[in-house]
């Protein structure tokens, strides 16, 4: 297979957020896959909006160079930036340094003008409308592909800059603009030729094509290979049989093991490892082991134990109800890594477990009405205090809805934090009175499907922290018992990325000539 992977995340160019601002933009030719997986028509009509948004862009550009020791920083979610091209001497290179800080640790058109002509149509590949190529395959399928994308997506040397993989900027040369002159097949190279009207070449090899084919079976494919496997909702009556178990040492000694225990937590939502040492560093291993730990207000790594003077909820000896961590956060902690070092001998400390994923189809079956309100009605969801230094003091505040979909109409992530919901509640009043009935409902179906069970030191706890609602039961820590864990956090983009890699090694080295 010839995929590219690494990271890989769907999203429109404009995303709006929970009161219909926009809130992000997504624009980065070079990093624009040219696995394009959604229908053809969409994707044609796509393209003017985009061309669109691009020369709206191209028209505000401001230009200005900085000096050594100017520090340059801007919104990443807002500002589009570029750079001119420069040439470095033996003398003088230029050599800017950067780093990133999260949103949630700062705050606390054209019509198509395709030429009618028909094109000279070879045996196999022809123009069958002004817009569409198509090519007829042996076994009679045919495999139907826009112009703009072809255009867009020319792979030679030109247009594409296959080292990085990075198709390069020159929109103001097409796609829109330049329609096909005449499309041919070559059977003994397996390729697609076309002759663009401004005399521009593009080849593609027909396996390249297939792999991009526009059909709903081919791209649902690469949805659920490439960009993630499907998840496996579950109730608590198959909590057994969707439970997952791997050896501590062995996820760090093997990658087929490291590969499963990820497939599980992107699937089945959570895993145990077992025979983690009794050691501090266990969370941050396991985290470092997948890449990069996420650091957050409670630091790279935290600890869960009864403390006097306690600034958050989970560190009493109350029971914890159901809840996600960082509901406050943009971007929250895509899976918890729970390591307990010691466990209570009292009769809590017990972890609950539910499928929150499940929970919400559920709703959408059942009650569609009140999904609706868990899914439009924004939440105000807070965190303030510190975690131990009272000269790092935090204000976390994120307006999300109990029910986020994702680009496809998917329940992607859940937000539910009883001790962490903020008294504020900034919708309408009417608005306030239908959301508590459905967030009702939502939280009785919860509980309707918790799982519970008790780790042993030694045990680590995984799972991921946008789908499973987790909590724990009430324990008494005495003075020769104290339960104690270690937690630490990874984001799903990483998660996944390592999981591609894991599964597709040979994307690593394959370039399309
Ligand atoms: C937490 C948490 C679980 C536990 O600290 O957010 O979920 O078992 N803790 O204490
Ligand atoms: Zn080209
Ligand atoms: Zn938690």
């Amino acid at each position: 297979m010839f995929f590219f992977v690494l990271f890989l995340w769907r999203a429109p160019v404009v995303c709006l957020d929970v009161d219909g601002q926009v809130v992000r933009i997504n624009q980065n030719t070079t990093k624009r896959d040219s696995r394009f997986t959604v229908p053809l028509e969409q994707a044609v009509a796509w393209y003017e909006a985009y061309d669109r948004f691009l020369r709206l862009a191209h028209d505000e550009i401001v230009e200005f160079k900085t000096r050594p020791g100017d520090v340059y920083v801007f919104n990443n979610l807002r500002m589009l930036h570029g750079r001119k091209t420069y040439e470095d001497s033996p003398q003088n290179k230029r050599h800017l340094v950067g780093a990133y800080v999260d949103w949630d640790i700062i705050y606390p058109s054209r019509t198509p003008r395709f030429p009618q002509r028909p094109g000279m149509s070879s045996k196999m590949a022809r123009l069958a409308s002004p817009s569409i190529v198509e090519i007829n395959e042996a076994d009679g399928q045919r495999l139907k592909y826009p112009q703009v994308w072809l255009r867009d997506n020319c792979q030679c040397t030109e247009c594409f800059h296959a080292p990085t993989r990075a198709r390069k900027s020159h929109w103001e040369r097409g796609p829109l603009h330049v329609g096909a002159q005449r499309v041919s097949y070559d059977e003994q190279r397996q390729q697609l030729q076309v002759d663009w009207q401004d005399e521009h070449k593009s080849v593609y090899q027909l396996q390249w094509l297939r792999e991009r084919d526009f059909g709903d079976a081919a791209r649902q494919r690469y949805l659920e290979e490439v960009y993630r496997p499907p998840v496996q909702l579950w109730g608590k009556t198959q909590f057994k049989d969707v439970s997952r178990e791997f050896d501590y040492q062995n996820v760090l000694d093997q990658d087929e093991v490291l590969k499963d225990w990820l497939e599980a937590l992107a699937v089945q939502g959570f895993a145990l490892l077992r025979n983690a040492p009794d050691d501090v560093n266990v969370a941050r291993r396991l985290a470092e082991r997948i890449g990069y730990i996420k650091r957050t207000t409670y630091g790279d790594v935290f600890e869960v134990k009864s403390k006097p003077n306690a600034g958050n909820y989970a560190y009493l000896m109350m029971p914890l109800p159901l809840h996600k961590d960082m509901p406050y956060y943009e971007y929250k902690a895509g899976i918890n890594i729970l390591h307990t070092l010691f466990q209570s001998e009292s009769a809590g400390g017990a972890n609950t477990l539910v499928d929150g994923f499940h929970v919400a189809d559920e709703m959408r079956r059942l009650y569609p009405q009140e999904f609706e309100l868990l899914r439009s009605v924004p939440v105000n969801w807070y965190d303030i205090g510190h975690d131990g230094d009272h000269a790092q003091p935090f204000h976390s505040l994120w307006r999300a809805h109990v029910v986020c979909l994702d680009v496809d109409g998917q329940v992607v992530r859940i937000n539910q934090n009883t001790t962490k919901r903020d008294s504020r509640f900034t919708v309408p009043l009417e608005q306030a009175v239908a959301w508590y009935e459905a967030y009702d409902r939502f939280l009785r179906l919860a509980h309707d499907e918790i799982v519970e069970f008790k780790t042993r030191p030694g045990d680590v706890f995984v799972f991921n922290n946008l789908r499973m609602l987790h909590g724990r039961t009430a324990y008494e820590d005495s003075p020769q018992n104290k339960r104690h864990l270690v937690g630490a956090y990874v984001d799903w983009d990483i998660i996944y990325s390592k999981l591609r890699t894991l599964r597709f090694p040979q994307a690593q080295e394959c370039h399309q000539k």
